[in-house]
């Protein structure tokens, strides 16, 4: 069943230009000029409930825009987004029960008070019973291991135990899907990896469906198998991470560090040179002859160490956007 449904979706910004200096200040009382900003363009997709979708695009892609509008706080421009049914847009109450938008970036706790009063405050508004609030709280705060912390000041908390309160704020009434923009946004690797094993468990046990966006591609990795790619407002992939990157990669990269000096000469049969010193190389080598050319350097060369490392997802991404640019 598709809990999500996206047909054309489109969002254009208008704006005025802001001019610099009291003279452009107050030229622009009179004429202000109108700009406008196509963030995101003609996006269709479907997504089916409890998928853990990973929004994958550089800065200014449109993701966040995509989300806005998938949780109502945005009204399209053009085309439609369904959500459970719903329109977003129109913000109706049982739609607001349904979905939660949590955002790296901003705070939605009350910074001055412990986050179990943002938590009561949510039990209130989205009328949680007693019974069940308490069930999920203990739930949650077990999962992300918060629970000698909901009484301290959420400005007093470190980003990664305020992340995990945010979750927990986000979560408590139970929502059927979890929009998350950058969760893990400036975390430690240790707080980024918690935050991961949490939702890759939470999407497991609840079936919520989750959209996901991050610069880091770990997180993709780690959670979603199906990736959709925008890049200046379009979608240009929508499909299996797997499958992208089999698309893309045709090398993998074979390191090699010498006992001996060697001479660059003798490793442009093999692929292309990425990296030179006189006892080190790397190169980019055809992904069926990785093997046989690691071979052969171990056997003809006086060989230290050798690796065979797989592409980096992010120069593949990255090569995705520029290849996009370039159209
Ligand atoms: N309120 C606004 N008014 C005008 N333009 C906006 C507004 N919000 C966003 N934009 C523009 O719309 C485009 C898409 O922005 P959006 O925030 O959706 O990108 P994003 O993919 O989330 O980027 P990031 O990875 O940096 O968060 C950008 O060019 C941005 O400058
Ligand atoms: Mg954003």
């Amino acid at each position: 069943m598709n809990v999500i449904s996206v047909k054309n979706l489109s969002k254009t910004y208008e704006y005025y230009k802001k001019q610099s200096g009291l003279w452009n200040s107050v030229k622009s009382l009179f004429h202000r000029e109108k700009l406008f900003t196509e963030a995101v363009k003609n996006i269709s997709l479907e997504i089916a409930e409890g998928e853990l979708v990973g929004f994958l695009g550089p800065n200014g892609a449109g993701k966040t825009t995509t989300l806005k509008m998938l949780s109502g706080i945005l009204y399209p421009t053009s085309g439609e987004a369904t959500v459970l049914g719903y329109i977003p847009a129109k913000r109706q109450s049982a739609f607001q029960k349904q979905f939660a938008l949590v955002m790296g970036q901003k705070n939605q706790l009350w910074w001055d008070l412990p986050a179990m009063e943002s938590f009561l405050l949510n039990k209130a508004i989205y009328e949680i019973p007693d019974e069940q609030f308490k069930n999920t709280l203990a739930e949650l705060t077990e999962l992300l291991d918060i629970k000698d912390i909901l009484d301290i000041q959420v400005r007093k908390l470190s980003l990664g135990q305020r992340m995990k309160c945010e979750l927990t704020a986000a979560l408590l009434h139970s929502p059927k899907i979890l929009f998350l923009d950058e969760p893990t946004i400036g975390l430690d690797v240790v707080s980024q990896n918690n935050i991961r094993e949490f939702l890759k468990r939470y999407n497991r046990e609840k079936k919520i469906t989750i959209i996901l966006t991050s610069h880091y591609m770990d997180d993709v990795a780690a959670l979603c198998e199906r990736v959709v790619i925008i890049n200046f407002g379009e979608l240009i992939y929508d499909g299996g991470l797997r499958a992208l990157l089999d698309e893309h990669v045709d090398h993998k990269i074979l390191e090699v560090t010498f006992t001996e000096d060697q001479d660059q000469n003798g490793f442009a049969k093999y692929g292309s040179i990425k990296e030179f010193t006189a006892r080190h190389v790397v190169l980019a080598v055809k992904k069926d002859e990785a093997k046989k050319v690691a071979a052969e350097i171990l056997t003809t060369m006086p060989v230290d160490d050798i690796l065979i490392n797989e592409v980096n997802i992010d120069d593949v991404i990255r090569h995705i956007f520029s290849a996009h640019r370039k159209k």
